[in-house]
């Protein structure tokens, strides 16, 4: 029987098909905790520290918001400036600490490996929410539980699904983690739509060609859109050399309504792992995408609750507990009207 009980989510590389099963199992009976129909508190007592080194809106705030809502208690630090590792503290210390005060870790670091080095030291398991260009396996989950959703209401499913993931792939580490995690997948082709210089790292093409997968590397979004998944990336400015370079690529890929009209399929769904780059030079996906039904960025983020949910459940074991400590909500809450 499979358990993730004490185990740290690090890598996509952990998961099988029965393991990304398991974890959607547990994520969709997670869905009226999260709508506000009931609570739990089957964590009640269990503390998560969420270390932020790097900034974050969806992830950190998720991460946090899905511990409260199995009834346990966050504890947070944010910026490298604010904890003891801008005093030469190593990761290996921080986790020995940590960990004698918390029940899980949730941790992003700008640095590639760092969440796994941290887990050396740390008693409690560690959810990895991002380390540098490297990987973010927990938005991956949540982008593919979107793309399972999205499909089924076109009744398509991901295998046999085309995919154009589009922009920064180079340094885009969602789309490094969402690639591997399709390699459990049929039948599936790949537009990887990339400027010169930030096409797909090798050792992903490699796992997506083993896997059996079709693949198109090309540079330009026209002619190459045409796909029921259309996942758009920021360019990751924070990860180049200089601003300079960075600022070479800004808004050379922007998505807006004339553009999904002129080149994507009706039923396209665009996806983006978020924070879209709106900012007028960059524009990723235009505001006039706001109205149009297939654009399921906030539905993203509603599922990446149910992911995180799902996770603290599994890896503290509590899977099978959660409506034992049920109650009901007296409360008003407009999430329940959805
Ligand atoms: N998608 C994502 O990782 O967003 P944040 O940077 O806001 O956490």
């Amino acid at each position: 029987m499979l358990s993730f009980q004490g185990e740290n989510i690090l890598s996509v590389n952990q998961l099988d098909r029965e393991a990304i099963e398991l974890i959607f199992d547990v994520a969709k009976r997670m869905e009226p905790y999260a709508k506000k129909h009931k609570r739990t508190q089957v964590l009640e007592g269990a503390v998560l520290a969420n270390l932020f080194f790097e900034p974050s809106t969806r992830t950190r705030v998720s991460f946090g918001t899905a511990f409260n809502l199995l009834g346990g208690l966050v504890r947070e630090t944010t910026g490298m400036q604010s904890s003891a590792l801008a005093k030469g503290e190593s990761l290996y210390d921080t986790a020995r600490v940590i960990s004698a005060y918390a029940d899980a870790v949730a941790m992003r670091h700008p640095d590639a490996g760092s969440v796994a080095e941290f887990a050396t030291g740390s008693d409690v398991p560690v959810l990895n929410g991002g380390d540098g260009p490297n990987e973010h396996p927990t938005q991956a989950l949540l982008d593919l539980l979107t793309i399972d959703r999205e499909l089924n209401r076109f009744d398509r499913s991901v295998d046999g699904m085309h995919i154009a993931l589009v922009g920064d792939l180079k340094y885009g580490r969602t789309v490094h983690s969402l690639s591997k995690l399709l390699c459990h997948y049929k039948n599936i082709k790949f537009s990887m739509v990339a400027p010169d210089g930030l096409q797909m790292p090798d050792y992903v093409l490699d796992a997506v060609s083993n896997a059996g997968h079709q693949i198109e590397l090309v540079s330009q979004m026209e002619g190459n859109l045409a796909a029921d998944i259309v996942y758009q990336t920021r360019i990751q400015e924070e990860r180049f050399p200089s601003q300079e370079e960075a600022n070479k690529y800004r808004g050379g890929f922007r998505i807006s309504q004339a553009i999904y009209d002129a080149h994507c399929k009706p039923e396209s769904v665009l996806m983006h792992p978020l924070p879209r780059d709106s900012r007028s030079d960059a524009n990723e996906l235009d505001n006039d995408l706001n109205s149009n039904d297939n654009l399921a960025i906030f539905r993203q983020v509603q599922n990446g609750v149910l992911i995180r949910m799902a996770l603290f459940a599994l890896t503290l074991g509590v899977e099978n507990k959660v409506q034992q400590y049920e109650t009901n909500v007296p409360w008003f809450s407009r999430k329940r009207q959805s």
